[in-house]
């Protein structure tokens, strides 16, 4: 997958400014605070409808404007795909080669995306929220659907919680709770499987990737565990029962205790976690073999490598890591979008911009 064009409108600190990009990789250079993450982010926010730094799109739009456009040309499996979208009055609307898109959960997937920056550091360190997180947007690219069950499933457990903070009776609130528990049992199971699949798929390319990553000095493994346990069968199994024993509990402390939005990736770097163990280098090291990972993923899926954008990751990896990484993408033939500011040693090659300012210059 390849973008060709990128147009933005009253993004961030853009007026009106275009760039071409290049098949391979693509370098934005530029001072802090010029514009080079803006556009890593607009082209994110133009595939996957989110911003990965902020919840309100209202952040986007550019200071004292009341609408934002952007656009892409992309080509996909040799077609051209044209995305645009568009932002006013705190709604958002997306088309596909002109043509309006009903729901988000539409036009995710159709063109993908891996984006890695420093940030993401949290997936190792973090909670287990980040974790789940990584998870499910990687599934969201490759089984769509896969966002409708989880919007499904997380507006039962709202619903759930507010009826566990409810004031009525007790006898009503088991009936009714035992009501949202079934339709709980009926979408746990289809979110665990979908990540158990990609878990055990990830695992295998993700340690292969850390292996060479560290000269065969290290290895990686990661599971998921499901309701607690890392035999999600029998965790399945166990689940009516579960919510059952629990039902008491939940009414007493008025949260929902049992589920898969509890749910944890366990990441074991030399079989002890990396939470605890890993290094700054190391925890680096993981979070770019698990993207990495990702990317061979869904080329597997989908025949062809998705868009890579890495905002301000070179200068965090020692030399080695950062060669493996330039020789991986150059060989693959990923288009990469790589930011930086210019105080590393450059890239001798690759398509050259310099961002000042919220303007966009080719250089090479
Ligand atoms: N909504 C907005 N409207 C106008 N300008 C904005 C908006 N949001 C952020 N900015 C400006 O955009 C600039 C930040 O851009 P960006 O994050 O892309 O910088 P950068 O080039 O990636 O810098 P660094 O090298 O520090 O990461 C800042 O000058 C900031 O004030
Ligand atoms: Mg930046």
């Amino acid at each position: 997958m390849n973008i060709n064009n990128f147009h933005l409108q009253n993004f961030r600190n853009y007026d009106d400014e275009s760039i071409q990009f290049m098949p391979g990789i693509n370098v934005l250079v530029g001072n802090n605070g010029q514009g080079k993450t803006n556009i890593i982010e607009g082209i994110y926010y133009l595939l996957t409808g989110k911003s990965y730094r902020v919840q309100r799109e209202h952040e986007l739009l550019k200071w004292n404007q009341q609408e934002f456009h952007l656009y892409g040309d992309f080509i996909v499996n040799h077609h051209k795909v044209f995305l645009e979208s568009h932002y006013k009055d705190r709604k958002k609307r997306v088309k596909i080669n002109q043509v309006p898109c009903q729901r988000l959960s539409d036009f995710v997937g159709t063109i993908n995306v891996i984006f890695f920056s420093p940030d993401d550091l949290i997936m190792i360190k973090g909670g287990p929220s980040e974790r789940r997180r990584f998870l499910d947007l990687h599934i969201a690219q490759i089984r769509p659907g896969y966002v409708s069950i989880l919007n499904a499933y997380n507006k039962v457990i709202q619903q759930k919680s507010a009826l566990l903070k409810a004031h009525i009776e007790r006898s009503s609130k088991y009936a009714q709770l035992e009501l949202w528990n079934k339709q709980i049992i009926e979408l746990s199971e289809k979110i665990i499987l979908q990540r158990i699949e990609l878990t055990n798929r990830i695992q295998e390319v993700a340690d292969q990737i850390y292996v060479n990553l560290t000269s065969q000095q290290e290895n990686l493994k990661i599971y998921y565990y499901a309701l607690g346990k890392k035999e999600f069968q029998e965790a399945l199994a166990e689940l009516p029962e579960l919510l059952n024993q629990k039902m008491e509990q939940e009414i007493e402390r008025q949260m929902v205790l049992v589920g898969p939005h509890r749910d944890d990736l366990h990441i074991l770097l030399n079989d002890k976690p990396a939470r605890l163990y890993a290094s700054q280098g190391q925890q680096r090291s993981i979070v770019l073999s698990l993207k990495l990972g990702e990317l061979e993923l869904i080329r597997q899926e989908k025949g062809e490598y998705p868009l890579l954008l890495l905002d301000d990751v070179l200068s965090e990896l020692d030399s080695f890591r950062r060669n493996y990484l330039i020789k991986f993408i150059e060989s693959s033939r990923i288009q990469t979008l790589i930011t930086m500011t210019g105080a590393e040693s450059r890239l001798d090659d690759g398509a050259l911009y310099h961002v000042e300012q919220g303007h966009i210059r080719r250089e090479r």
